[in-house]
This record gives C-alpha cells, sequence and structure tokens, in this order.
C-alpha cells in the first residue's frame, strides 16, 4: 500500500516540477525552499528527506526565510518550551505570507502528531498552508499540488506507519558525517514521554538497506554516521531475519571508508553484553555510550516504567567499564518528575556522583498531555522543581569538568566540524566521547579527522592544537 502511494507521488512531482521549471525560463530564477528543523536527530534527519523531495520538486535551498517560495518548520514536542518557540516563529511567517501570498508554509513533525495542535494551527494562525505529520513526509509532492489550488489548510497526519517507506530523496546537511535510522518509532512508553504518541510503533529498517545507505555515504565522502532509533538496543525485533543492534554494528564496522561509528539512544534496560562485545572490537564504534539514567531513584524510575532499577544501571556501567576502560558514559537526567521527594531527588544527585558522568543533558520534568504522567496528581511545583535542577548541576557541573581535566595532555582524535565563531582562525570538532573541541586551523580542514593535543579543559569543551594534520 505504501510503496503504491510512493509511486503515485511522481504525478505531482511532474507536474510541480515543470511549472517551477517555466518559473526559471521564464524568470531567470529558480524557486526556493527553507527549511528548519526543531528538536531531535529524528527529527534532522526527516527535515533532509523534506529538503531532499523540495530539490526534486524543483526548490533550490535558501538561507533567509524572507526570500522562501516553500518553507517548511519540522516541530517538536518533547517539552513545552519546545512547542512554545514553535508557536512564535510561526506567529511571525505572517508578515512573509502577507507580501507574498503565493508562499507555502507548510508545519510538520511530533508537534503535528496532536490534535490540539493542528487545530490550534488551523484556528490562530491560518496563514499556514499545509499541515503533516511524522508519517507523512512522501505525501509532501501532492500537499503542495492540492495547496496551490486551494486557500484552505491542508493536512494529513496519520497515527502510525503500517512499513517503512525506502527510497525516499534526501538532501544531507553534511557530506562528511551522516545521519541514519535504523529503527522508527518507540514501544517503551515511558511515562513522562510522548514520542511513542508522535512516532508511532517501533518498527527496524532491514539490514540490507541500512549498510547500503551507509555504503553510499561512504561513496561520498562520508567519514562517520550515527545510527538513530529511539532504542538502537532492541534493533531487529520487528524483522522477519534474526539479528540483533550488536550484529548490525560488526556489519556497519566493515564498510569501507567510514572512520567513525556512533550510536543513539541506549535503554539501559536492553543493553546486552554482546553490544559491549561488539563495541570494544569494533574499531570504528566510538567509545561512547549515551545511557540516559533519568532518575536515581528505583521509586521513580519504577513510576517512569523505565524497567531498570538504579542496581541494574550500576551494573551496566561496571560491565562496560570493566571491558571498554576508556568508555566515555553520558546520560539523560528529569528532574521533578511527579511524586519526586528531596530523597528521590538526593539519590539522583548520589549516582551522578558515583557513576562520573562525561557529560549530561538536564531536564525539568514538563507535562506532556496525553501521557500517564500528565494525569498524576503529585505533580512538583515549579519552584521545587527548579531548586532540584539549580541542585543537579551544582553536582553535575564539576563532575563532568573533571572529566574533561582529566584529558588534558592526552591525544584525542577530532572530526573537524566548523569555524569557531568566537576565535580568529580556530576549528570546532568533536573527540569519539562528542565532546567540543576548539584548536587552530584553516577550514579546509572541516571534514578531516585530526589528532589534536588537548592543552586546557573547560566546563562545556576542550581546548588543544593539531599535532598531526592528514
Ligand atoms: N519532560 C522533561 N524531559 C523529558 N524528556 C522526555 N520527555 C520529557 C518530559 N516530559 C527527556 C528525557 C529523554 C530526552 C530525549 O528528553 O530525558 O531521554
Ligand atoms: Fe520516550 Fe522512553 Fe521511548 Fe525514549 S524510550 S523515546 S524516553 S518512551
Amino acid at each position: 500500500m505504501a510503496k503504491q502511494e510512493v509511486l503515485d507521488q511522481e504525478t505531482y512531482i511532474e507536474e510541480i516540477r515543470c511549472e517551477n521549471e517555466q518559473h526559471f525560463l521564464l524568470t531567470g530564477q529558480r524557486r526556493t525552499y527553507y527549511s528548519t528543523t526543531f528538536g531531535c536527530q529524528a527529527n534532522e534527519r526527516d527535515t533532509e528527506t523534506i529538503s531532499g523531495i523540495l530539490g526534486k520538486l524543483g526548490y533550490v535551498p535558501v538561507e533567509n526565510r524572507k526570500e522562501a517560495d516553500v518553507i517548511i518548520f519540522n516541530t517538536c514536542l518533547i517539552r513545552e518550551n519546545a512547542e512554545l518557540k514553535v508557536y512564535g516563529h510561526i506567529g511571525e511567517l505572517v508578515h512573509l505570507k502577507r507580501k507574498n501570498p503565493d508562499l507555502i508554509i507548510g508545519i510538520c513533525g511530533c508537534m503535528m502528531q496532536k490534535e490540539e495542535n493542528r487545530n490550534i494551527i488551523k484556528e490562530k494562525y491560518n496563514h499556514v498552508d499545509i499541515i503533516f505529520g511524522t508519517h507523512n513526509i512522501y505525501n509532501l509532492p501532492k500537499l503542495i499540488s492540492d495547496s496551490k489550488k486551494t486557500s484552505k489548510t491542508m493536512v494529513e497526519v496519520w497515527d502510525d506507519n503500517k512499513q517503512i517507506i525506502e527510497g525516499l530523496p534526501s538532501e544531507r546537511t553534511h557530506d562528511y558525517k551522516g545521519l541514519i535510522n535504523i529503527t522508527y518509532g518507540c514501544n517503551n512508553f515511558c511515562t513522562y514521554c510522548v514520542v511513542p504518541y508522535t512516532r508511532g510503533r517501533e518498527k527496524s529498517r532491514e539490514p540490507l538497506d541500512i549498510i547500503e545507505e551507509i555504503t553510499e555515504l561512504s561513496k561520498g565522502g562520508c567519514k562517520e554516521i550515527t545510527l538513530l532509533g529511539q532504542n538502537v538496543n532492541s534493533y531487529g525485533k520487528t524483522l522477519d531475519e534474526e539479528i540483533t543492534f550488536a550484529q548490525l554494528l560488526r556489519k556497519a564496522n566493515e564498510v569501507e571508508g567510514i572512520e567513525r561509528i556512533r550510536f543513539m539512544t541506549s535503554h539501559p534496560k536492553d543493553l546486552s553484553d554482546e553490544l559491549i562485545y561488539a563495541i570494544r572490537d569494533c574499531d570504528k564504534v566510538c567509545n561512547h555510550v549515551h545511557l540516559p539514567i533519568q532518575s536515581g531513584s528505583n521509586d521513580v524510575l519504577k513510576a517512569m516504567n523505565r524497567k531498570y532499577t538504579r542496581e541494574d544501571y550500576l551494573k551496566v556501567v561496571n560491565k562496560l567499564r570493566n571491558e571498554i576502560p576508556n568508555i566515555a558514559i553520558s546520560t539523560d537526567i528529569i528532574v521533578g518528575f511527579p511524586g519526586e521527594t528531596e530523597q528521590d531527588s538526593e539519590d539522583t544527585l548520589d549516582l551522578i556522583k558515583e557513576v562520573k558522568f562525561d557529560s549530561a543533558f538536564t531536564f525539568i520534568y514538563s507535562i506532556r498531555e496525553g501521557t500517564p504522567a500528565a494525569k498524576m496528581e503529585n505533580q512538583i511545583d515549579e519552584k521545587i522543581k527548579h531548586e532540584r535542577f539549580e541542585r543537579l548541576l551544582d553536582t553535575l557541573n564539576p563532575i563532568v569538568l573533571e572529566s574533561n581535566i582529566a584529558l588534558e595532555g592526552t591525544i584525542q582524535r577530532v572530526l573537524i566540524e566548523e569555524v569557531n565563531k568566537s576565535g580568529e582562525g580556530m576549528l570546532t570538532g568533536r573527540n569519539e566521547a562528542s565532546k567540543p573541541v576548539h584548536f587552530k586551523g584553516t577550514e579546509d580542514l572541516i571534514g578531516t579527522l585530526v589528532d589534536v593535543r588537548i592543552d586546557q579543559a573547560n566546563n562545556w569543551s576542550l581546548q588543544g592544537h593539531i599535532i598531526d594534520e592528514k
């Protein structure tokens, strides 16, 4: 069914492409698009697909949204502040639409999976032309075509998708690094999280499709890939072929030309010994695991439906460190989950001190309507949430700094990503643990891997100098 619907798009692609070509022949100017991503790497990857489709339709990308004929916002629902930010940006587009009534504005992504949000857009932001969901990206040509014929807002949002749609075009943001989906959706239903509702049930991509994509990227000069999934550790469970994530990593490690393999996110409940051995054995797989703990209290973990205890987590961390002594471990932590007591919050701080994370993303619990935690009666007062958050940072920051200081004097392999905005002639890249590293160098080195000796550790980054240019 899904395949046929993708084929059906060809008519609309042809129609819009011809129209855009005619516009070019008449004016000498290509029609343009501007796309932007709010949220996580899964959204970033989706935006690359959206950009690929727009490219196929004959639109060219522009950096400035004021110059665009099509504007797409790919939105995020994970926390309330992500949502509010998006509404602000959508509001600003009304001026552009007034100036150019032919402008096509599309809003997609996780926020649009929720009916209330779609209704808000339809009622309050009627300058929006197209609303589409996380499973409906392939249908963008039809939506654009239809929207050109009506002043009504076109809406297409499915709750879930029966099968994965392969072979959609894609305009990659970088050529030296690439995101690769290995699973879509999530079956874990952590009680605070909207993802299972916005991205549907977990589905794994066929290993052949994944390895083919990695090979393609490698041929295009890609050095680093990140395998993406809400829980990469459960990769393979929905496939007929028997394959685990560890086995997939070993296959990916064999693709020539790729120098680094990252993956995220790992759910602690599913991190197997087999995976630890694969990380240890595969030379290209970074010695870094992002392993969200969320809370150090067993009561809170239970209420979050995380399906592991603090002790289980510590056991996994120990195993990782025993097998791979220099492994970096990063995490996600939420404070202020409903019912969290002072003691629970202290338990989290103790766990942080015990594990000594290399880095962490920290969040204040945000009520997400439709999730079980939103209905819990023992919500925490905002002021207390903020106090706990401050204490969390006071505990975490010196530990992260300590792990950075331990790198002073060491040589770190760094993939150079960009010119550093703050310093003259400075570049920024990331080491294996994904920490930002700043050093002197010339722009032409972007996209290459170099060895950097670390001279100084800062709170959030490392400073050094290149000792080997390749
Ligand atoms: N409130 C705060 N943080 C959240 N996260 C997910 N849902 C929420 C929420 N409702 C965090 C978790 C997750 C990360 C991607 O976002 O820590 O691991
Ligand atoms: Fe959300 Fe939990 Fe799934 Fe992660 S594992 S996406 S936190 S439900």
